[in-house]
């Protein structure tokens, strides 16, 4: 029993995933002696509903000088970043006098880039100095503490208030939560938003997309149990829209309560909720049971093709994917490496079942039997790639929403 980190009702886990190493923590050999481990457990609140770790890791252990995820490794990702600068940018700082912008989790600076550019004033909030760096060089303003409540006030006093205030895959990692929000609040000016997005718990019960699940993750969110935290704080739900980024995610417009009109699409999005049952514990009961059978169905296929002396290489060494390999036991004797793009992950080993991360011209230059798509949320981007202008002929593994092999999307 753990208590619930928004209204700290008692609440239980619905499913283990047992021992978990750091998602994003990519090591050398010399590294495995002393690799770090945590229980990864879900549950979900009935009172306010909102899904979460019920086990934390330190946030110094996730996010420092040597994180491994830089934003700006797919061309989709930068696309749909410079869109929702535009959907900024259009719809609440026209007309505005000197506005100013603060991103939360603005990472190598691929959202705020489009801000900076224009000389719009902004700031930049990124905890992972190697990743931050990458934005200050260019030009791009940024504090290099964690947000909470305590650094809001500092921004307050030197910066004053915001128009807009932005995240994304951002909130759901910080489980000191009132702390961000009570800070966000004091700084949003009053007909101020706040903007962010994060993978949605309805694409998770629906895909059963299991692998959103891990350390960074604290929160799971529904349109539900965000406009229950945000009246806490006198805040509310304004706007909503579905995206399909991260397999599945929902970007959640927010203001100061009875300030703002609010788009009949929250109604609607409440309506798809208690349709899916978001609100209810045997919604999650069954979710387990569906991650249960999904890692039966790929662990039993990566078997067989073992057994027939296939080749099967992974793509895309994702955060999500440790979840994937710890899960189901994927070891080295099953995938042969992960081929990836990022520099820092590459010539290291995926955490926990220590299967090598390679440099991605080692895909190309000898194609394996079948390759197994750890990024699966890029499935069309990267598809498309490789079959027309890379020549890939073997198959594809995918899982999600359910385990199957295919020629290409
Ligand atoms: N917004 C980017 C990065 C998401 S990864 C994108 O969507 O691609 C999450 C980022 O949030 C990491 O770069 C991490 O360092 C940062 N982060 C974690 N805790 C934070 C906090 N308390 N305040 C600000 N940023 C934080
Ligand atoms: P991402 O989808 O952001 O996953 P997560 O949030 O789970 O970490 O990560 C994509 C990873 O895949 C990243 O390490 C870069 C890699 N990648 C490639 O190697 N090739 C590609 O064409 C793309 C799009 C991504
Ligand atoms: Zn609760």
């Amino acid at each position: 029993m753990t208590n619930c980190l928004v209204c700290k009702n008692k609440i239980k886990p619905f499913i283990s995933f047992g021992k978990q190493p750091i998602a994003n923590g990519f090591l050398t050999s010399q590294e495995f002696q002393k690799e770090y481990f945590y229980n990864l457990a879900v549950g979900f609140c009935p009172i306010c509903t909102m899904v979460q770790l019920t086990e934390l890791v330190d946030r110094e252990k996730m996010f420092h000088t040597n994180y491994a995820f830089f934003s700006s490794t797919s061309r989709g990702m930068a696309k749909h970043f410079e869109e929702f600068a535009q959907f900024i940018k259009n719809k609440y700082l026209k007309n505005k006098h000197d506005p100013f912008v603060i991103e939360m989790g603005s990472n190598d600076g691929i959202m705020l880039r489009h801000f900076a550019k224009e000389e719009i004033n902004h700031l930049g909030i990124e905890p992972s100095k190697n990743v931050a760096r990458v934005a200050m060089s260019n030009d791009i303003n940024t504090t290099t503490k964690f947000f909470d409540e305590e650094l809001a006030k500092e921004i307050l006093s030197q910066y004053g208030q915001a128009d807009a205030f932005l995240g994304a895959n951002v909130m759901c990692h910080i489980p000191y939560i009132h702390s961000v929000i009570a800070g966000i609040k004091l700084l949003l000016k009053p007909k101020g938003v706040l903007v962010f997005e994060d993978p949605y718990v309805g694409d998770i019960v629906q895909k059963t997309s299991y692998d959103q699940i891990y350390d960074e993750h604290a929160f799971y969110f529904s349109v539900r149990s965000i406009n229950n935290l945000m009246k806490m704080h006198k805040l509310e739900v304004i706007d909503v829209a579905p995206q399909n980024t991260h397999g599945g995610s929902m970007r959640y417009t927010i203001g100061h309560i009875d300030t703002h009109k609010i788009s009949p699409k929250v109604k609607k999005q409440l309506k798809i909720e208690s349709a899916l049952g978001l609100h209810r514990p045997k919604t999650y009961a069954s979710l387990a049971k569906k991650i249960n059978n999904s890692r039966e169905g790929l662990i039993t296929l990566l078997k067989n093709l073992k057994k027939q002396g296939k080749r099967v290489v992974a793509y895309g060494a994702t955060s999500k994917s440790t979840t994937i390999t710890n899960y189901c036991k994927i070891t080295p004797d099953l995938i042969e490496f992960i081929s990836d793009t990022t520099p820092i992950k590459q010539g290291k080993y995926s955490p926990g079942t220590h299967i090598p991360v390679k440099a991605y011209e080692k895909f190309q230059n000898n194609h394996p039997d079948y390759a197994l798509l750890f990024a699966w949320n890029h499935a069309k981007e990267i598809m498309e790639k490789e079959r027309q202008k890379n020549g890939y002929k073997g198959k594809w593994i995918v899982y999600i929403p359910k385990v199957k092999i295919i020629k290409s999307v």
